[in-house]
C-alpha cells in the first residue's frame, strides 16, 4: 500500500538521518535540523550547568555513538539510526546502554525536579517530523507525538514560521486588550464548529475547569430560585485533567484520593452504560456530564452513537449540559476534524487543547451561545490564555489540518495500521484487541505493556501505554507516513518476545 520510495528519496532519507551532525545544508529546514550543538546556549565554562555542558559537546556522530556500544547492542542502535532499519537478529529485550551524558541529566532531574513523573529512560534534545533524537544522537521514530501533540510533527515549517513570525511583533500582551490572532482563532473554531463561542485557556484541564465553572454558572442563571444542580457526571476509564476540579471527574482513583477531599459531587457512571447514566442525569442534580467520544489514557475507547445520542436527550430532558472533551481525541485524530462529528451528537461545550497549537500550550472551551448568555464580565479569565504567539501558531495548525484531503488520510493511513496491526500481532496470545479511530489506536495486553514499550524504546520506537497499563496506546502525528506505520508495526511485533520475558 505504501508509495515504493525511490533511490533518491532513499539517499535523502538516509542523509537525514545523519543530520544532526550533517555539514550538508538542505534547502528545505524541514529536512534539516539543527546540528545538536545549535540546540544549547553558546557554551560559557563558567556559566554552563552540567545539563548544557552535555548538549554543548561536540555532536555525537550517530555511527560514532554506536560504535562505542558493545558490540552485541550495535546492531540495535544501528537500527536506530539507519532506515530502512535492519530486521533485528536478537529479541529486542536487551536493553541500551545509558551514556554518561544521559545519566547525568536523570541525575539532576531526580535532584532538582519534583519526582511527579516516572519517565522513560531516554532523553531526547532534537524532534524533525515524527522521528525524535536523543542526547547520543539515537533517532526514534515517534508513535507518541508528545502524547497525542504534535499533530503535524516536530518542526513543522509553517507552524514554526508562524510562530517565528509572531514572535517579532508581539508574543503577550495579557487579555486587558484585544489581540487579533485570538479572534482570529475563536472565529475559526467557531466557523468549523457547533459552538458559538471561545474561551482560550492553555492546557487540556483548564480548558476543562473552564467547562465546570461555565455549566455551574449556567445552571445558576437557569435557576434563579436557588435550587441549581452543581453535581457533574463523568465515565469510568475518563481522563479531565490533573486540577481539583477536573481531577474529580477523573475516574482513576489513584489520581484522587492523595488530593481528597477534591471538588464535591461527581458520580461515575459505567463508559456506555446508558441506562445508569440516565438514571443519575434525571436525579435532577446533575449540572453537566462530561464525556470523551473516544477515551485516550483510559485505554482506548469509542462511544456507541447509541450512548452518545441517549446521553444528549437524557440532558435535554433534564436540563443538564453536554461536555465532549475532545482534548485528546479532538481536531482530526480520529480522521474527523472533531470525534463527535461520526456520531451526529452535539455537545453544548467541547475542550480541546493537545494538538491546537501543535506543541505550545492552549487549551479552549468552545460553548454555545446557551452557555456563553450566562458568563459575565469577570466570571472567569487567565493571564496567558489566548495570547498572540500560541493563537498565530494554532492557526497554522488548522490551516494544515483543514486542507482538503488531510483528515481523509488521516483515516486511510488508520484503517492501514490498525489492519497491518491485527495481521502482524493478532496470533500472539497476549494480544486481546487492536482498536481505536483513524490515528489514536490501542493494542490490548493480558499482561502489564512496560516490557514492551521498552523493548521498542530501545529498538527505535517511541510508545506509551494507557489504560490499567495494559494497553499500548498509539498516537502518532497525523503525517506520519504508511512507511513509518510499517516500521512501528515490525518493531513492536520483533519486540512482543519482551512481554514472555516479563511474564516467566
Ligand atoms: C481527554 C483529556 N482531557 C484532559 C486532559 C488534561 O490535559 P492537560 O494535561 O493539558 O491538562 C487530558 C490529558 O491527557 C486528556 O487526555
Amino acid at each position: 500500500m505504501h508509495n515504493k520510495n525511490s533511490s533518491r528519496h532513499e539517499t535523502r532519507k538516509r542523509d537525514q538521518i545523519f543530520l544532526l551532525t550533517s555539514s550538508n545544508p538542505d534547502p528545505n529546514p524541514y529536512l534539516t535540523p539543527k546540528p545538536l550543538h545549535s540546540l544549547s546556549p553558546t557554551p560559557n565554562p563558567s556559566a554552563m550547568n552540567s545539563l548544557q555542558s552535555f548538549l554543548a559537546v561536540a555532536p555525537v556522530k550517530p555511527a560514532a555513538a554506536a560504535a562505542r556500544l558493545p558490540s552485541s547492542r550495535r546492531a540495535r542502535v544501528s537500527a536506530c539510526l539507519a532506515t530502512p532499519a535492519p530486521a533485528p537478529t536478537a529479541p529486542a529485550a536487551a536493553r541500551r546502554e545509558l551514556s554518561a551524558a544521559s545519566r547525568a541529566v536523570m541525575a539532576d532531574e531526580a535532584k532538582y525536579i519534583v519526582g511527579t513523573y516516572k519517565r522513560a529512560q531516554v532523553v531526547f534534545v532534537a524532534g524533525r517530523g515524527c522521528k525524535l533524537y536523543d542526547i547520543d544522537g539515537r533517532e526514534y521514530l515517534d508513535m507518541a507525538a508528545g502524547i497525542a501533540v504534535n499533530a503535524l510533527g516536530h518542526g513543522d515549517p509553517d507552524v514554526d514560521a508562524a510562530a517565528a513570525d509572531q514572535r517579532g511583533r508581539l508574543v503577550h500582551a495579557s487579555n486587558v486588550g484585544y489581540t487579533v490572532p485570538q479572534v482570529e482563532l475563536a472565529k475559526r473554531l467557531v466557523e468549523a464548529s457547533f459552538a458559538d463561542r471561545a474561551f482560550f485557556a492553555n492546557s487540556g484541564t483548564e480548558a476543562n475547569e473552564a467547562a465546570i465553572k461555565f455549566a455551574r454558572k449556567y445552571q445558576r442563571v437557569a435557576h434563579p430560585n436557588g435550587d441549581a444542580p452543581t453535581e457533574f457526571m463523568s465515565f469510568t476509564n475518563c481522563f479531565h485533567g490533573r486540577t481539583i476540579g477536573s481531577l474529580a471527574l477523573t475516574s482513576k482513583v489513584q489520581y484522587r484520593e492523595p488530593f481528597e477531599p477534591v471538588m464535591p459531587g461527581s458520580t461515575f457512571v459505567e463508559y456506555g452504560n446508558l441506562e445508569e447514566a440516565k438514571k443519575v442525569i434525571q436525579s435532577g442534580k446533575i449540572a453537566a456530564v462530561f464525556v470523551e467520544p473516544v477515551q485516550g489514557e483510559g485505554g482506548i475507547h469509542s462511544a456507541t452513537k447509541e450512548f452518545l445520542q441517549g446521553l444528549r436527550d437524557a440532558c435535554d430532558e433534564a436540563g443538564a449540559l453536554l461536555v465532549f472533551d475532545e482534548v485528546q481525541c479532538g481536531l482530526g485524530r480520529t480522521g474527523y476534524l472533531w470525534a463527535h462529528e461520526v456520531y451526529g451528537v452535539l455537545p453544548d461545550i467541547m475542550t480541546l487543547a493537545k494538538p491546537l497549537a501543535n506543541g505550545l500550550p492552549i487549551g479552549v472551551a468552545l460553548v454555545t451561545e446557551k452557555v456563553a448568555a450566562a458568563i459575565h464580565y469577570g466570571d472567569h479569565g487567565t493571564t496567558f490564555g489566548g495570547g498572540p504567539f500560541v493563537c498565530h501558531a494554532a492557526l497554522a495548525t488548522l490551516d494544515k489540518i483543514q486542507k482538503p484531503g488531510f483528515l481523509a488520510e488521516v483515516t486511510k493511513k488508520g484503517e492501514y495500521f490498525k489492519q497491518l496491526l491485527k495481521t502482524k500481532l493478532g496470533g500472539n496470545p497476549h494480544v486481546k484487541e487492536i482498536r481505536g479511530a483513524g490515528l489514536i489506536v490501542g493494542i490490548e495486553l493480558d499482561v502489564p505493556a512496560g516490557p514492551l514499550v521498552d523493548a521498542c524504546l530501545d529498538a527505535g520506537v517511541f510508545l506509551l501505554t494507557a489504560g490499567k497499563g495494559n494497553v499500548v496506546r498509539l498516537v502518532p502525528a497525523l503525517i506520519v507516513s504508511e512507511k513509518e506505520l510499517e516500521q512501528a508495526a515490525e518493531v513492536i511485533r520483533e519486540c512482543l518476545p519482551a512481554l514472555e520475558a516479563s511474564t516467566s
